[in-house]
């Protein structure tokens, strides 16, 4: 934070803070001051400091105003579509069923090969435009449909341009252990010595903030898991997992005793699992468009994380096959309808513990000193933003201090 930087106001605006552990901690008539990309001063309009130098001022009409959404679980990256699998699955063919006859992630790993960079670009630049259309500050973009050192390396790199060329901040995930590429068929052992060996190439190039994996039956074992977790804690990266998705491989608990930020999906998540979390502190990612959209009936144990005090976030695992969703509002309906979280809980978690589950600290809450990365509704309540599915309310996004000008798709 600059100093000298001049203070700029908002205000005559109705505050969800998020400021306590519980509580929408609303300010109605309320004010924020902000010094280039930080928070100085939050509350109610009435209390600001007397004889302040204000450079600007906005007034937000009564608007409400939250922190930035926070997707910190997406794969935005990719060519192609899997339309064509959703018809199967309707027709009754089950996803892992469609990943062992060759089709699923891998299918998209051949279009993403095959698309241009140009493509690459475009089409992840207006995913990541839909985005922030629903109040997103802070992405979350992972590899993994390019499953060899150049595509990889070439999916990463448009991630961190939209990091650099739109107003938002973008953290890279490399996933490249999230299937076996046909070139490895058979020998997911070797692809795994593969992934481990050019990781620490794409760390040297700036590309990886955070390394995640699939632990599954038709994905990766917990000992690959494993192994790559190993070379990630060598390189000083932070992990997190796909885990307990389809079925419980203990990939939570292997994920915790490498303190990971955050394991992802958890329907099959055992007592076991929550408490290893618990105890390492790791978040649980809760993503409902994929339980949605390949009609799970497992619930993840909710209450159990509630009770082990296991902070549950919520995103919306963007990809083409399991969760095609580009509205987050609509995750945070879904989070309470389908997983019986509050409104409230559903906002802490596109908010604070999805901050957490990226290892930012200065996001997520309305407080003085965090990043001023904010969003403005058109709505009357905090409640509404879970209420409402498919209702685009009225929305403009402040990015480290500054209004996020409108972008054409
Ligand atoms: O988060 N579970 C693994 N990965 C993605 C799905 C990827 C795909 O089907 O293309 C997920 O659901
Ligand atoms: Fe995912």
């Amino acid at each position: 934070m600059s100093a000298s930087a001049p203070l700029t106001l908002w205000h005559r605006a109705r505050l969800v803070t998020l400021a306590s552990p519980q509580g929408w901690g609303l300010i109605d008539q309320g004010a924020l001051l902000t010094r280039g990309e930080h928070i100085e001063w939050v509350g109610a309009e009435a209390d600001l400091p007397a004889g302040l130098e204000v450079a600007q001022c906005h007034d937000l009409g009564g608007a409400l105003l939250t922190p930035g959404l926070i997707d910190a679980h997406t794969h935005l990256v990719y060519g192609g579509d899997r339309a064509r699998e959703f018809e199967l699955r309707l027709q009754g063919a089950s996803y892992e069923e469609i990943a062992q006859a060759g089709g699923g992630i891998v299918s998209t790993v051949a279009a993403t090969r095959a698309a241009s960079d140009e493509h690459l670009w475009q089409s992840a630049r207006h995913r990541a435009l839909a985005l922030m259309a629903e109040g997103v500050t802070t992405l979350e973009v992972k590899s993994g449909y390019g499953l060899s050192a150049e595509h990889e390396a070439r999916c990463l790199r448009v991630a961190r341009r939209l990091g650099a060329e739109l107003p938002l901040t973008v953290r890279t995930t490399c996933l490249s252990a999230h299937a076996l590429p046909p070139e490895f068929a058979g020998r997911a052992d070797d692809y795994i010595d593969a992934v481990c060996a050019w990781l620490p190439a794409l760390q040297a190039e700036g590309l990886v903030d955070a390394v995640d994996a699939f632990c599954e039956r038709i994905a990766f074992s917990p000992a690959q898991t494993q192994r790559v977790f190993e070379v990630a804690r060598g390189l000083g990266l932070p992990v997190k997992l796909h885990a307990e998705q389809l079925s419980d491989q203990g990939g939570a608990a292997l994920a915790a005793s490498f303190g990971a930020l955050s394991c992802d999906h958890l329907e099959y998540l055992s007592e076991a699992g929550i408490a290893a979390m618990a105890q390492a502190g790791t978040v649980a990612m809760l993503l409902p468009g994929a339980y949605y959209f390949l009609r799970e009936s497992k619930l993840p144990p909710i209450a159990a994380l509630r009770a082990a005090g296991v902070p549950i976030a919520i995103a919306t695992d963007h990809n083409p096959g399991s969760s095609p969703t580009l509205s987050p509002l609509l995750m945070l309906n879904m989070a309470c309808t389908l997983f019986h979280l509050t409104p409230e809980e559903a906002l802490r978690g596109m908010t604070q513990h999805a901050a957490q589950a990226l290892g930012l600290a200065d996001r997520g809450q309305l407080l003085a000193g965090q990043r001023a990365d904010l969003a403005v509704w058109g709505l009357h309540h905090p409640n509404e933003l879970a209420y409402g599915f498919g209702q685009r309310p009225a929305c403009r996004v402040v990015h480290a201090g500054r209004w996020a000008a409108p972008l054409s798709p």
